[in-house]
């Protein structure tokens, strides 16, 4: 059996992890079942503060419920194309530690997605819109749905590359510094 520390499997993983970017345009073919459930198990293994695992992923499939949520924040429109959304709902108790619990469970689903072969795209409600979106999904009082990940197969514009390789992201050079700042 392999292991994470074979070159191999880990060259993949590193791979994959280079590799996430945010795709917003999709096929409308299903995203399968076995996939949205490994994305789901990558999630369930996120670390939390404490363990405390604060969050309930909302699956969404209808094409209706993702219109709406599109309407309702406009900014993560690209939910209206998606075939499968997965909503992060934060138990709420608190906040700014379960914001960075938020962000890394995003993040797993996202890698998790782009090792499938999927496309994805992260998505933040905003606050005007947090009322309609709870509504629609039965979201309690205290509760937090705030992100949300768009999944599907990407179109032929979707796929292509988004920009010329290596030219997205600052040089590492510009990021990291040794031993101390300056
Ligand atoms: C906290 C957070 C919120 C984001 N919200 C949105 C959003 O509402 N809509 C959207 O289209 N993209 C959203 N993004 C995606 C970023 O714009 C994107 O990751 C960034 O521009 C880098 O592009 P890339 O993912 O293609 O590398 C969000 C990203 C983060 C980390």
């Amino acid at each position: 059996m392999s292991s994470i520390s074979d070159p191999q499997p880990a060259e993949a993983l590193l791979r994959a992890l280079r590799q996430v970017r945010s795709v917003r345009s999709f096929r409308p073919d299903p995203v399968p079942d076995e996939s949205l459930t490994a994305i789901l198990e990558v999630a369930r293994w996120t670390g939390s503060g404490s363990n405390s695992q604060p969050w309930t992923f909302v699956v969404v499939r209808d094409p209706a419920t993702l219109g709406a949520i599109a309407a309702a924040s406009p900014n993560v429109r690209h939910v209206a194309g998606a075939a499968a959304a997965i909503v992060i709902v934060m138990d709420g108790a608190m906040p700014e530690i379960e914001t960075f619990d938020e962000g890394r469970v995003a993040e797993r689903i996202l890698v998790a997605a782009t090792a499938l072969g999927l496309a994805s795209a992260i998505g933040w409600i905003m606050p005007a819109g947090a009322a309609a979106v709870a509504a629609l999904l039965g979201v309690p009082e205290g509760r937090r749905a705030r992100t949300l990940v768009s999944l599907g197969y990407p179109t032929e514009e979707g796929a292509r590359p988004k920009s010329a390789p290596g030219t997205a992201r600052r040089p590492l050079a510009e990021m990291v510094r040794f031993e101390r700042f300056s």
